[in-house]
């Protein structure tokens, strides 16, 4: 029997992690620990929620008081960290606010699970991110050897939570692993990122912004792939140890936005080519990354995961999602994210 606290399940690729271990490892005891911000929604679990090997608690990992008498009740086997701020345009309006959860909320479940975790057979996974490479040419990719350089605000906060996380390893022998993931899509991802955020536009016939001239690259990866990965790094990856997560499936901005008007063209039944028509060309993003593009060989090496989706597939799925759960949609966009939209949007 194993306890896992899953932090951040609430939120997009977190509720995809409580779904499969909720269902594939009915004999764990899985708590989904989340703070519930606007990214939070328990409408992600539905499906999952009265499960008996599942419990969900309303904490916030920045209380460093709570989180330790949390771990010393508890006695945690193992923790899969995943809460997090990880909006690259909001940490751009509001920094601190991903140090505070990013970097010291890590240190606080790292405090918590050395005081009060299992440290002989246990493990503290750390779900992170590429952007924390920084940024690439038109050639290369990022390997688990590759040096920091984090541009973004919400970057510079994940890979200090890192360094944090490897620190831990090597000084206090915590055992660790850590997993650095490409974009991910699909479906309960807010829509706030490029994917979710340009099916709502379309759907309500709303401008689509791309940033700059849309000739950015980013490596995108199937939400269920990802989490079919933390899954096979959780129970075989070797104790602190990196491992890069990524689709091989490398799409530059406007390439992927012609697709997904396309695919939403015919879905909606809609004139081909009207969706394209809501392409707007904004500001650039501060300081935006060119390229994202993973080399997942380790990971494909050793531990025999593999992606298993083909994009347009994997975005014909998404898109279906959105459509048929226009209530979700409705509820997660209404109050604050209406001023979000405006504040980040109104002067491009
Ligand atoms: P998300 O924003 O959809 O969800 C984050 C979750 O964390 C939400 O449920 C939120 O309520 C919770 N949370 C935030 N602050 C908290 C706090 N102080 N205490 C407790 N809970 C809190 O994010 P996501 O896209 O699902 O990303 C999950 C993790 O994966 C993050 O660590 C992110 O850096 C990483 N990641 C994301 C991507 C991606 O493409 N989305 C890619 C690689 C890595
Ligand atoms: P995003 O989904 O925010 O992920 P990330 O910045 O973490 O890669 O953005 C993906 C790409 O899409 C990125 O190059 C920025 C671009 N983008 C737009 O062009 N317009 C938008 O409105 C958004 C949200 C993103």
């Amino acid at each position: 029997m194993k306890k896992i606290l899953i932090t951040g399940g609430a939120g997009f690729i977190g509720s995809h992690v409580v779904r499969l271990f909720v269902r594939k490892y009915p004999t764990y005891e899985i708590v989904n620990l989340d703070k519930l911000t606007y990214a939070g929604n328990l409408e992600n679990l539905r499906d999952v929620e009265k499960l008996p090997n599942y419990r969900f608690l309303k904490a916030d990992i920045t209380d460093g008081d709570t989180m330790l008498q949390l771990f010393e009740k508890e006695k945690f086997n193992g923790v899969i960290h995943l809460a997090a701020e990880s909006h690259v345009d909001r940490s751009i309006l509001n920094p601190m606010d991903f140090v505070i959860t990013n970097v010291i909320g890590t240190v606080n479940l790292l405090n918590a699970f050395k005081a009060h975790g299992d440290m002989t057979d246990g493990l503290f996974y750390h779900i992170s991110t590429d952007e924390v490479y920084g940024t690439l040419g038109d050639s290369g990719f990022f390997t688990e050897e590759t040096s920091y350089q984090p541009n973004s605000p919400y970057s510079a906060s994940k890979a200090s939570s890192d360094h944090f996380v490897r620190a831990w390893h090597e000084t206090f022998k915590l055992p660790v692993v850590i997993s650095n993931c490409s974009n991910n899509y699909g479906s309960h991802q807010f829509p706030e990122k490029l994917i979710p955020l340009f099916i709502h536009n379309i759907k309500n016939y709303k401008p689509l912004p791309v940033y700059g001239k849309g000739e950015n690259v980013r490596d995108w990866l199937w939400v269920e792939d990802h989490a079919r990965a933390i899954d096979v790094i959780f129970h075989n990856g070797k104790k602190g140890d990196t491992y890069n997560i990524g689709g091989h499936n490398e799409w530059k901005n406007i390439d992927l936005i012609r697709v997904l008007c396309k695919q939403m063209d015919e879905k909606l039944g809609r004139e081909p080519g009207s969706s394209e028509k809501l392409i707007t060309y904004v500001t650039d993003r501060s300081g935006h990354d060119f390229r994202y593009a993973i080399d997942s060989s380790k990971l494909q090496r050793e531990l025999g995961w593999k992606p298993s989706l083909q994009f347009e597939e994997g975005l014909s799925k998404t898109i279906d999602w959105y459509l048929a759960n226009s209530e979700w949609l409705e509820h997660v966009t209404s109050g604050a994210y209406q001023n979000y939209y405006e504040q980040q949007y109104a002067a491009r």
